[in-house]
């Protein structure tokens, strides 16, 4: 944790010594964030808790009140959501289920290790996946939540996700509302409730034709998370910005496909995986 001045991190400390009243008083005694544990208790671990309230503070710039509410406002998200569940417990549909993959490069440069892949353009001939905001919602979250499982927040260099968008045959004069409406509510959603965990967002295989839909969508985005967006028009591009990408498609130095890179068996964390227990015990009670 770094911190630039001495207010910065006295607004660090107040925080995490306020934390389990805040969590007691204004979240129910919620302690869960992205499968780890804030407060003390069996699969507590207290870097990790640090790490992740640290990201709060980043986020907001150290203002205390600003932190302390995003973070809140996270639990309470969180308990309500369920993303755990959407992530480890559901199934979704299976057309979005094979345009999201996940890779881990653990030789590749700092934060560019886990590489969350969305393929939207492979979803153009199935439209409906977008009908329904709220499913298409869960699937993303727990994608995200499976990526996060993949970063370890006590390392530096692999405490940030790096993100793809492959828009591969994409054509459009217009947006469709529906893709419109799920991406507007992904894109908040990221913004509230998953701060300081992208390092970098690629999208690859953008028609110059369709850099509008950029301009479009960039406004939902606020300032911080679009300078971190790169747009290519070639997917070939991508092996200079994310080293460990195939070679086929992506001009990277793998021989193996992104299919066979695809990180499949994600599990959840001890502590996430006792409260989707507990879940399920109270489902069948
Ligand atoms: C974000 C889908 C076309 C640029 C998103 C998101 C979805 C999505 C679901 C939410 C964020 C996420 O999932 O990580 C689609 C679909 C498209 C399409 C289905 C067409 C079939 C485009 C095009 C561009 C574009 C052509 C041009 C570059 C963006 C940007 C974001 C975004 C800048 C914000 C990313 C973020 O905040 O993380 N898109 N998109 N999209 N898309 Fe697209």
């Amino acid at each position: 944790m770094k911190f630039n001045n001495e207010t910065e991190k006295q607004v660090f400390e107040r925080l995490w010594k306020e934390l389990s009243n805040l969590i007691e008083k204004d979240c129910q005694g919620y302690d869960e964030l992205y499968g780890y544990k804030l407060l003390e208790g069996e699969f507590y671990d207290e870097e990790v808790a640090k790490a992740l309230v640290y990201k709060f503070c980043k986020a907001y710039q150290f203002n205390y009140e600003e932190a302390v509410k995003n973070l809140t406002d996270t639990l309470n998200w969180r308990r309500e959501f369920d993303p755990l569940s959407a992530a480890f417990k559901e199934t979704h549909n299976k057309a979005l289920e094979s345009i999201g993959i996940l890779t881990l490069y653990p030789k590749a440069p700092a934060n560019k290790k886990v590489v969350t892949w969305n393929l939207y353009g492979g979803l153009l001939k199935q439209k409906e996946v977008f009908e329904n905001v709220e499913k298409f919602l869960r699937y993303r979250i727990g994608l995200m939540e499976r990526g996060l499982k993949l970063l370890d927040f006590t390392d530096e260099n692999n405490d940030y996700m790096t993100q793809v968008h492959d828009y591969k045959g994409v054509s459009m004069w217009k947006m469709d509302p529906q893709i419109k409406k799920c991406t507007k509510q992904v894109i908040e959603t990221f913004q509230k409730y998953y701060p300081e965990l992208l390092y970098a967002k690629y999208f690859v295989n953008v028609p110059s034709l369709l850099t509008w839909v950029y301009d479009v969508v960039k406004k939902f985005v606020g300032e911080e998370t679009r300078k971190k967006f790169v747009v290519l028009n070639d997917g070939n591009k991508l092996g200079a910005y994310i080293p460990f990408a195939p070679s086929t498609l992506y001009g990277g130095k793998s021989a193996d496909s992104l299919a066979t890179q695809n990180v499949t068996d994600v599990r959840p964390t001890p502590y996430a995986l006792s409260l989707l227990e507990k879940e399920m015990t109270t489902e069948i009670d």
